[in-house]
């Protein structure tokens, strides 16, 4: 089978979906893989890396004719319209945001594979995009946060005197939340954190962060996940988290729900409360903001002074290990699909929906809507 990677239009979107390094284990399984010539330009990988890894390099149209389309962003509504019938489609598929790419792919019977909707089970982990991609985003948030404070993070001893280090809030401990706050420690700077699951506590706690405890109920959901807050909790938690955010030189936040809009955790009048200089990094800016006021892509600056970036595209940001990372999460969801007979690889790749991960993230089969086994029980 043919498996093609064409470059990314969505713009912004700098990663890539395979990268040459990942190439062979591909080949090795019978598969022959097709990268449109460019594809990994703005990840930094040239055409003859992946001409060199093995791939065949195409210019122009390489989808019509594959068997498998590995891409990060899902492929446009056209696009699935081109495929031929009966070929798999990998990418981030959002059922609440990709509705137009859904229905095209059933149309054109297609196989939709969603990145978002593979399980969170241990089996599953490397197979985990979402969580490849938070752990870049995360990490590139606190490096944000330390680049736009006028302040050290880290408690510095000099002959000129003792400089203390930056106070750093994280609202929302998830991927992302974990892999800031690991990365605001690592710069040195004295870190809190706070989630609606209480589960979180021991993550934040064994990162060397302060745990931000508020008498208030957990809302912890299915699969790991939090539920939404109702109204009157969310102000609850504002007017308790107040205190924490107006001693922050550093806030970010990264709490996101599933399928719905960012929660609203801090509102102007909060920001208003932090010192001049204070930065405000919010993750969630594309998707609503976790603060009033941020802009994705943009840094906006408050009358006051706080310096308040949202975020966008950010896993692209770190283009080359964003890519190598989500390649790896595709190979080995391809390669679970990966046929063989006797031990010896049959270049076929055929969807098992008694394998609960294929079964939870296969929105279309050959063009038929699925249901998954597993959310009829
Ligand atoms: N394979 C696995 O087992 C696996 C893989 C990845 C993540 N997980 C788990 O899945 C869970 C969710 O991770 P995620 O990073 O994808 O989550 P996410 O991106 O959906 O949300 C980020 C964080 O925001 C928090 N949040 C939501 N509403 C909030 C609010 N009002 N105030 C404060 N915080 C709020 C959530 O609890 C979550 O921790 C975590 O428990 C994580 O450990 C498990």
């Amino acid at each position: 089978m043919r498996v093609a990677v064409p470059k990314e239009s969505r713009s912004g979107e700098k990663r890539v979906a395979l990268v040459p390094d990942i190439i062979n284990k591909l080949t090795r399984a019978g598969l022959e893989v097709i990268i449109e010539s460019g594809a990994g330009v703005s990840a930094e990988f040239s055409d003859d890396q992946y001409a060199a890894a093995g791939a065949t390099i195409k210019s122009g149209d390489v989808i019509s004719g594959a068997d498998v389309i590995a891409s990060v962003q899902p492929l446009t509504p056209d696009q699935m319209k081109s495929l031929k019938k009966g070929a798999i489609t990998i990418s981030f598929l959002s059922p609440t945001t990709a509705v137009d790419s859904i229905e095209a792919a059933a149309g054109a019977g297609v196989t939709a594979i969603s990145l978002e909707l593979v399980p969170r089970i241990s089996r599953a982990q490397s197979m985990d995009a979402l969580t490849s991609q938070a752990l870049c985003a995360g990490y590139k948030a606190a490096l944000v946060g330390a680049e736009l404070s006028p302040r050290f993070f880290p408690l510095l001893m000099t002959a000129a005197g003792t400089v203390t280090p930056a106070k750093v809030v994280v609202l929302g401990a998830g991927v992302a939340g974990l892999q800031a706050i690991a990365t605001a420690k690592r710069l040195g700077a004295v870190v809190s954190a706070y989630d609606v699951r209480p589960a979180s506590a021991d993550e934040v706690k064994s990162m060397g962060a302060k745990f931000i405890t508020l008498e208030l109920e957990a809302l912890e959901g299915a699969g790991g996940y939090a539920r939404e807050m109702t109204e009157e909790r969310a102000a609850k938690q504002r007017e308790l988290l107040t205190p924490y955010i107006s001693e922050a030189d550093v806030l970010i936040t990264t709490a996101a729900v599933p399928g719905r809009a960012a929660p609203r955790l801090v509102t102007a009048e909060m920001v208003a409360t932090m010192a001049p200089g204070s930065v405000v990094v919010d993750l969630a800016a594309e998707t609503g903001g976790n603060v009033e006021g941020t802009k994705p892509g943009e840094i906006v600056v408050t009358s006051h002074g706080v310096r308040m970036w949202g975020g966008k595209d950010v896993p692209s940001q770190l283009a080359t290990h964003a890519s190598m990372l989500f390649s790896r999460n595709v190979v080995n969801l391809l390669l679970l699909m990966a046929s063989s007979v006797d031990g010896k690889p049959t270049g076929e790749i055929t969807p098992d929906f008694s394998d609960e991960i294929i079964d939870s993230a296969t929105l279309t089969f050959n063009g038929s809507r699925r249901t998954p086994e597993g959310a009829k029980k």
